[in-house]
């Protein structure tokens, strides 16, 4: 077996900082698919055959943003109200005629993510108008629908118009709760208005209410970081992800970074304490963790898009730039606003990227999901490629990333922190030492 140090991490006393260099991107996951073309009759033969998935996701993009932000690269047209309107009534025009096809009404959907950009911008009638819409769409019995964005302008008529729509979680994007951090980063409310509304709002006795923290920005220090967390769960909100600080091509962080611009930020041995921390703090607390990065306080939070869109379960993506997979091909819309609307005006596909299948899909899924769960059902995978990930789980565990419970490969707190290092540097293993019949 030939194995590099990205996919092992090195042999150090102490992993949890040092078993690998540095986190490379947000997600991992396997190459070897390849973009196809579809022309519209293929397209609409997708839509009049049944779906085939066990569970199911819809995912509606909002690509529009007041500001952007440092660390960001998911900024994509600037909020102009008269633009946000008529892309809604586009939007809302093409998931009415979706709903009629037998595509969206063979199977139920466990789950809606209103993503971004910044949905919550869109003003609370046209809120309710998507969540309409969303409505005449086959949900499962207590579906979970969540509208993502920012406190800065959600309003409580925004509020009070999502909850009539159906709409039952909320995932605000926080990053740190310090006005210098935040500012720095181009957010727009101080510490005090963004707490006390969160605080306001994690008050409603059903609505989830969720946050994003990010570790590893300019300016924050490990003490303010640990007053991001504990800010957090004062508010009394229902779950929360930690993540850490990725450079993202094009972000203004990265634009910097790559002009020599120096941004005075912890690096990858801090950022490894700032997670240990922040999740010991969560944990004393009484939080559970559902993922290496997802916690919850209350069981009115399931994390049930997030958890599923890590499995590559079908996720049938609406919106300019919208991401998802049909029939087993993922999907990536184009980011083209004109051109989208053009596409929905003419009645045809909308440009989009759309990749062959892939091949390795269920066991994709098997290791996805105990890798981000943190646990890995070893049984689950076929006798033949557990024998031939052996060699690499055991140099996972000599250099402190793993341990075998049983027939379970669990996650050290070293291994959480890494934990897409280690799917990216499985996949390694498996393209430089290739299975014969991987997929079985
Ligand atoms: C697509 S953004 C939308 C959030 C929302 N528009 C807002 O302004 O908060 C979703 C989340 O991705 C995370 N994110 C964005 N850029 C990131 C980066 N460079 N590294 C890690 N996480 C990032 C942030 O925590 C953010 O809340
Ligand atoms: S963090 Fe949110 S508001 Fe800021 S640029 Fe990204 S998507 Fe837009």
């Amino acid at each position: 077996m030939i194995f590099t140090p990205t996919m092992t991490g090195i042999y150090t006393p102490d992993p949890l900082k040092y078993a690998f260099t540095v986190k490379t991107s947000a997600h991992s996951g396997r190459s070897g698919c390849r973009p196809i073309s579809i022309d519209q009759n293929e397209w609409q033969q997708w839509f009049s055959i049944e779906s085939r998935a066990e569970k199911r996701a819809l995912y509606i993009h909002i690509p529009f943003c007041r500001k952007r932000c440092s660390f960001c690269n998911f900024f994509e047209n600037a909020t102009k109200p008269s633009r946000v309107t008529e892309y809604v009534n586009s939007l809302c025009q093409q998931l009415a005629g979706a709903t009629t096809t037998k595509f969206i009404k063979s199977e139920l959907f466990d789950t809606v993510y209103i993503g971004g950009g910044t949905p919550t911008d869109m003003q609370a009638n046209e809120i309710l108008q998507l969540a309409n819409v969303i409505q005449s769409f086959p949900l499962k019995p207590n579906a979970e629908i969540t509208l993502e964005g920012r406190i800065n302008g959600f309003t409580h008529d925004k509020f009070e118009a999502a909850l009539a729509g159906g709409i039952n979680r909320f995932s605000f994007g926080v990053q740190s709760v310090n006005t210098e951090v935040r500012q720095a980063a181009g957010r727009f409310d101080d510490e005090k208005t963004l707490m006390q509304r969160l605080s306001e709002l994690a008050k409603h006795p059903t609505a989830t209410i969720v946050a994003d923290l990010m570790f590893g920005l300019p300016g924050q220090t490990f003490d303010i970081w640990m007053h991001d967390v504990e800010a957090m769960i004062s508010t009394g909100i229902h779950g929360i992800d930690l993540y850490q600080l990725i450079n993202l091509p094009g972000s203004r962080i990265d634009s910097a970074e790559k002009k020599g611009t120096i941004y005075e930020r912890a690096d990858s041995q801090v950022r490894s304490s700032m997670y240990a921390q922040g999740s010991r703090l969560l944990e004393q607390n009484g939080w559970d963790r559902l993922s290496n990065c997802h916690w919850r306080s209350d069981k009115r939070e399931r994390s049930l898009y997030n958890s599923l869109a890590k499995q590559g379960v079908e996720i049938v993506p609406f919106g300019a730039g919208a991401g998802g997979s049909i029939h087993g091909h993922g999907l990536m819309n184009g980011r083209d606003l004109t051109a989208w609307h053009n596409a929905i005006k003419a009645g045809v596909k909308v440009p989009s990227m759309v990749m062959s299948i892939n091949e390795s899909s269920h066991i994709d899924t098997i290791i996805k999901k105990g890798l981000d769960k943190g646990t890995l059902t070893l049984n689950e995978l076929s006798l033949s490629l557990n024998t031939h990930l052996q060699p690499l789980f055991i140099k996972w565990q000599k250099n402190g990333l793993i341990e075998f419970d049983n027939n379970k490969l669990s996650l050290t707190l070293a291994g959480r922190f890494w934990n897409v290092n280690m799917l990216a540097g499985l996949f390694e293993y498996l393209a430089t030492n290739p299975l014969l019949a991987q997929t079985v």
